[in-house]
């Protein structure tokens, strides 16, 4: 398939960031970009909380905000997709400008705030894809987060789960993003204890055939003591597993001047090596028994192998796609592949956490 995404890329790139997403979106809404061709390769493969994934790459969260483009994102060739944050009610999120890149860095700087179109407009996405025989295969995620002005926030996680644990192949309950005023208090050990509490207890209620997977997704700015109370709290709540990481509110010295001082969350390169740091942490701090998802600052197969070897199972990213296009999924799992193959590893799930051993 030829991508031509180097070709469009210095016309999106003279809009500002947010419109560029924009675009990206009405072309994935639109139906006319080519789907990937290529099959998965069988090394890519991997079984996770008994869910099937044709390959371990996925799109991490804050891409597809409403659930609009989670089969063009598949057909893209991504083994899975997140969607969301989702809150309860619909909310405009920061004024604008509150996306920012910082190209040479190959970084990008958030602040959105939770911008959707609320729980109903999303679950009736989700709803309409799966009456569509015809949609792609792949597990998708809702991640869930909160409404800026809801006082007990676990009512709004609680309120997410009831709706779409019928209708998602796995649940995030998201208590990292730094743009929602007091969300990271939440990673604490007592309200982290009440709210994975509380959203499991809705979850069983559900009383679903199928139960989704509900994972934590957490920062990467935590201290030693916050990391050892979220490992302890999430293996005995029960939680099925961890995301690792969301952005991070660090502006290492590399960050341009003029992107140093704006407030909100930094993802893409600088932040791989804070993040994979922090994935083979919990990954000891939990003793393997938890599945990982590594998120941060992904742009290679050798990025994606990487976190697996730190722990990671499952693997996700955003930021390098803003320098890269979609097409860039297929050119990480090709060289996964190679890179697992070259090193004798018969599967994903065998290589995972090969760095601790
Ligand atoms: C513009 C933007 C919006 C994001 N929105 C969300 C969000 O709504 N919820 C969430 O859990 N993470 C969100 N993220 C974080 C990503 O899911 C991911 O954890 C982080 O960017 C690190 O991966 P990356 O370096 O590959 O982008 C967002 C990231 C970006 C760049």
């Amino acid at each position: 398939m030829i991508d031509l995404f180097p070709l469009i890329r210095p016309l999106l790139f003279r809009f500002d960031p947010e419109t560029a997403h924009g675009l990206a979106l009405a072309a994935l809404k639109s139906g006319l970009l080519p789907a990937a061709g290529a099959g998965d390769d069988p090394v890519l493969r991997t079984r996770v909380w008994g869910l099937d994934f044709a390959n371990p790459i996925g799109l991490a969260a804050g891409f597809d905000k409403n659930a609009e483009v989670v089969d063009a994102m598949l057909r893209q060739g991504f083994g899975f997709v997140e969607a969301g944050s989702v809150t309860p009610r619909p909310q405009p999120g920061n004024p604008r400008p509150r996306l920012f890149r910082a190209v040479e860095q190959g970084a990008v700087l958030n602040r959105m705030g939770f911008n959707n179109d609320g729980l109903e407009a999303f679950a009736a996405r989700l709803e309409r894809r799966r009456a569509d025989p015809s949609r792609p295969v792949g597990p998708v995620g809702a991640n869930l987060g909160k409404n800026k002005d809801t006082v007990d926030a676990a009512d709004d996680y609680v309120i997410g789960v009831r709706r779409l644990a019928p209708l998602a192949d796995y649940l995030v309950v998201n208590v990292s993003s730094p743009n929602t005023p007091g969300l990271r208090a939440l990673q604490g050990r007592d309200p982290l204890r009440d709210l994975l509490g509380r959203a499991l207890d809705a979850r069983a209620a559900c009383k679903l055939a199928r139960t989704p997977p509900l994972l934590l997704k957490i920062a990467p700015d935590l201290t030693d003591e916050d990391k050892s109370d979220i490992a302890a709290v999430a293996l005995e709540s029960g939680v099925d597993g961890l995301i690792v990481s969301n952005t991070t509110i660090a502006r290492p010295a590399e960050i341009p001047e003029a992107l140093q001082a704006e407030v909100g969350g930094l993802s893409g390169r600088p932040l791989f090596g804070p993040s994979t740091a922090v994935l083979a942490e919990m990954h000891g701090l939990t003793g393997g028994k938890l599945p990982l998802v590594g998120a941060g600052g992904v742009a290679s197969g050798a990025d994606a192998y990487a976190k697996i070897r730190a722990g990671a199972s499952l693997v996700q990213f955003y930021s390098a796609m803003v320098y890269g296009g979609p097409a860039l999924v297929l050119r990480i799992r090709a060289e996964l592949a190679d890179l697992l193959r070259r090193d004798g590893f018969a599967s994903v799930a065998d290589a995972v956490g090969a760095d601790h051993r």
